[in-house]
């Protein structure tokens, strides 16, 4: 459970902290895991499923295949291994964490909440827990969030995960956005650091006028339109790709400028981007607007597609894995999607 803040109530003027609260101290990233299906899905199988090909698939997005969840796998089960992955990375015990945060467009159920059910499987009794719902940023606005609690004492060890499984809400006969997604899941820990490390600056937005460009409608018969109504019935992802595309480019160059200039830094103070992976145009085109180099910038959109909120995490655990990202590092990671929303954080592993 996260400790009760303490507030002095002062009747009409603001509440103040008290001092046991505002002790702040750094916090951050202490470990980094995921978990991708095994099941494997290519441009060329996609051939076969709608009127598409490889070479435009890889010339218009960058991706080449995609994992899909089997049936044992959900939301839930790839959280979990995501988690633990990130627990035994950091040489922490499950029983030390006191908040799980699981960012998801595609959960189990409306409820109970996927870290709910996070937080009974992998035995943290106690965590406090939730779901945040951001679309493809939500992993960056939940480490954000995450590392608040951390700053101020209210956590000691919180687990972010972002988890999808994207493939059970495309319409695999839409050939504008079903060769795009894929599924997996990535976590990190977010526990105290040294000071000079950790969070140290970060730009959080929305605009929710651009809702309409990229949804999935909830409630069969509430609301739905006949354009998301996929053939088993359920509802399915609808994306006015070319306008998303625009407004992805944008903002992810403004957005990690406003966060490395909110940490006191400059571009080429960074050493690593790690931007969600949608499409390697998009990529591409924002990191020319920023004037950084492909070499900077983490990119894994070949092999998984676009996983919503558990891209970044995959990304970052990838980079950790194979060298990219080092202690000390300066790292942004930069999240757009649906909302829309943006979010960006700086962070000195
Ligand atoms: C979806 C996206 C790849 C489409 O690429 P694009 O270059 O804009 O392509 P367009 O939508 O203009 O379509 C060009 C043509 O290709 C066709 N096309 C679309 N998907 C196709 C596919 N999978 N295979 C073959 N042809 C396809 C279109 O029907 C269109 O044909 P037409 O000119 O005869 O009408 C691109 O807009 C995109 O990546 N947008 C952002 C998506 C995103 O990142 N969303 C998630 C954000 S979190």
């Amino acid at each position: 459970m996260l400790s009760p803040l303490k507030i002095e109530n002062q009747g009409t003027v603001a509440p103040k902290w008290t001092d046991e609260v505002t002790i702040m101290r750094a916090a951050g990233i202490v470990g980094l895991g995921s978990y991708v299906p095994e099941k494997v899905l290519t441009n060329f199988d996609l051939e076969k499923l709608v009127e598409t090909s490889d070479d435009w698939i890889t010339t218009r997005t960058g991706i080449k295949e995609r994992r899909v969840a089997d049936a044992h796998e959900t939301t839930t089960t790839m959280a979990i291994e995501a988690a633990k992955a990130a627990l035994a990375d950091a040489n922490i015990s499950a029983k030390e964490v006191d908040l799980i945060i699981v960012a998801t467009v595609t959960p189990d159920y409306f409820f109970p909440s996927t870290a709910c059910q996070v937080q009974h499987a992998i035995g943290s009794p106690k965590a406090a827990a939730f779901d945040l719902l951001v679309g493809c940023t939500g992993f960056v606005y939940g480490v954000v969030t995450a590392c608040q609690f951390v700053q101020t004492g209210s956590s000691n060890c919180a687990l972010v995960i972002g988890s999808e499984t994207l493939t059970r809400i495309v319409d695999w006969t839409d050939r504008k956005t079903c060769v795009l997604f894929g599924d997996g899941a990535g976590a990190a820990v977010i526990a105290p650091v040294p000071d000079g490390k950790g969070l140290l600056g970060f730009d959080l937005g929305s605009d929710g006028s651009g809702g309409p460009l990229l949804k999935v409608e909830a409630i069969q018969g509430c609301c739905m339109s006949p354009s998301t109504i996929g053939l088993n019935g359920r509802p399915t992802i609808y994306m006015n790709g070319n306008e998303v595309f625009k407004f992805a480019v944008r903002v992810m160059a403004d957005s990690t400028l406003a966060a490395v200039q909110n940490a006191g830094l400059t571009i080429d103070d960074v050493d690593l981007i790690v931007p969600h992976q949608a499409n390697i145009r998009i990529i591409d085109a924002a990191a020319r607007r920023l004037g950084v180099p492909m070499e900077k910038i983490v990119v894994n959109v070949d092999k998984y597609g676009n996983t919503s909120a558990a891209s970044i995490p995959i990304a970052m655990d990838e980079a950790k894995r194979c060298g990219l990202m080092k202690e000390g590092s300066v790292v942004v990671a930069v999240g757009f999607g649906a909302g829309l929303s943006w979010s960006s954080f700086v962070m000195r592993m």
